[in-house]
């Protein structure tokens, strides 16, 4: 299975380029039109450590305005480090430095396009690439000797110039979804495997709007990691569902030659509570049952164990809260688009001179986030990882999905790092369409 090319860090350092332009990729006996960086969808896979000092050279050459975000770094959101603020004219090259904390955990994060109000045409036009941390977790001898995949999962619209990138005001009150699912750009690759192997698979939800509920045939999935790193134990379940903006990384162990499909199970993750007027494709957010990827497995031997430790240190331990929040995702009539919704956080649209959450530095918070609609939204806060308060050893997560009409409590501790930055539904239409808020966290 094709992986995206590697860029890594050499003596704590990694300087690179991304030059985001429109492009023809390949696509089955020809080409397709896609966004790209560097000429490729995904981009490349950047590499760092803890305490690496990281320069992007972000080249706009496309026709419109964009900028970058790095998508679960615990790095400064101010600045030219991860500043969604800054905004690229066409033509412009900004230059992005990012100092990685000793704090940042080991873990898969990504990269991607954040200019609001184009973010979900950027991304679903290919805008997006990997990022991985790595510290001395993944030296341990069970992961380092285990099979690392990277599979970042997209739904592109499929066709031969920008108008592909063009939805109705339907298609992105749903949330866009596209035509094909890709894993790492291709159509259901074969991910050859030996049995008695370890596999270890990590996993991006880059779709700007679609879920996945995922599935291997005749395998159980070890849970070994969430979007902010490893947990402190696997846990192994069925099927997982993968929001939009979330990561997972987890093990398989085949024992059986044959071949299984990696699937994505239908998922229906609501409607606006208006089904007459949905129409064609993919303008409802339900999904049904398709394949992602064939796992060819050759062999018969026993299968490979996970130990059951990983990450000693992963559970956060006692978070005592000071301060208790309480955000609405909500929809309304008008707004940007006349005729159509707005996507609201406590009643009002994204307003980036307007400051929503106003946080003490070194504090924990309890935020309750209240999804009023009848549709799943999934919530994403920048810059300060968090965890569940009804499981807080799940994993650290920074984007959590909030069902249909049903309300999700994080706890997020407010260290190391002060800034301004945003919260926001992670379908990216949403997103565009009002539905993020701005926090300040600083010292008191
Ligand atoms: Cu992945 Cu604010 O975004
Ligand atoms: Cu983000
Ligand atoms: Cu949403």
């Amino acid at each position: 299975m094709t992986q995206p090319s590697l860029l890594s860090s050499t003596d704590g350092k990694l300087e690179l380029t991304l030059r985001a332009e429109a492009k023809q990729v390949p696509w089955r006996d020809g080409t397709r039109f896609a966004l790209t960086y560097n000429g490729s969808t995904p981009g490349p896979t950047i590499e760092i450590r803890p305490g690496d000092k990281l320069t992007i050279h972000l080249e706009n050459a496309l026709e419109e305005k964009t900028n970058l975000h790095t998508h679960g770094l615990h790095v400064s959101p101010e600045g030219n480090a991860d500043n969604v603020f800054v905004s690229v004219s066409p033509g412009e090259t900004f230059t992005y430095e990012y100092d990685i904390p000793l704090s940042q955990r080991s873990g898969l994060f990504w990269y991607h396009p954040h200019a609001h109000g184009t973010v979900a045409k950027q991304v679903a036009g290919g805008l997006a690439g990997a990022i991985l941390v790595r510290d001395s977790l993944d030296a341990l001898p069970w992961l380092a000797q285990s099979t690392e995949r990277l599979l970042i999962l997209s739904d592109p619209p499929i066709g031969s110039d920008s108008r592909t990138l063009d939805v109705g005001g339907m298609d992105a009150m749903m949330g866009r979804q596209g035509d094909v699912v890709l894993l790492n750009g291709v159509q259901t690759p074969i991910i050859t495997s030996e049995a008695g192997s370890l596999e270890r698979w990590r996993i991006v939800n880059a779709s700007s709007s679609r879920y996945y509920r995922l599935g291997l045939a005749k395998h159980d999935l070890h849970l070994i990691g969430t979007d902010g790193g490893r947990l402190a134990a696997p846990r192994s379940v069925g099927e997982l569902l993968l929001a939009p903006g979330e990561r997972i990384e987890f093990g398989v162990t085949p024992d059986t030659a044959g071949t299984y499909e990696f699937q994505a199970l239908a998922y229906d993750r609501g409607s606006m509570g208006m089904g007459g007027m949905m129409g064609n494709r993919g303008s409802n957010g339900s999904t049904s049952e398709l394949t992602i990827a064939t796992m060819a497995v050759t062999g018969n031997r026993p299968a490979a164990h996970l130990p059951n430790q990983i990450d000693t240190e992963a559970n956060p331990g006692r978070l005592e809260p000071v301060a208790q929040r309480v955000l609405k995702l909500g929809m309304g009539m008008g707004g940007m688009m006349s005729g159509g919704m707005s996507f609201t956080i406590d009643g009002r649209v994204f307003d980036g001179e307007r400051t929503d959450s106003d946080v003490s530095f070194e504090t924990v918070e309890e935020w309750e986030i209240i999804n009023t609609t009848p549709m799943d939204h999934p919530f994403h806060l920048h810059v300060w990882p968090f965890v569940l308060a009804n499981d807080v050893n799940a994993g650290w997560k920074d984007t959590v999905n909030v069902p249909a009409n049903q309300s999700v409590r994080i706890l997020v501790p407010f260290a190391g790092l002060t800034g301004r930055t945003v919260y926001h539904c992670h379908i990216l239409d949403h997103e565009d369409l009002g539905m993020m808020g701005t926090i300040e966290v600083r010292q008191r």
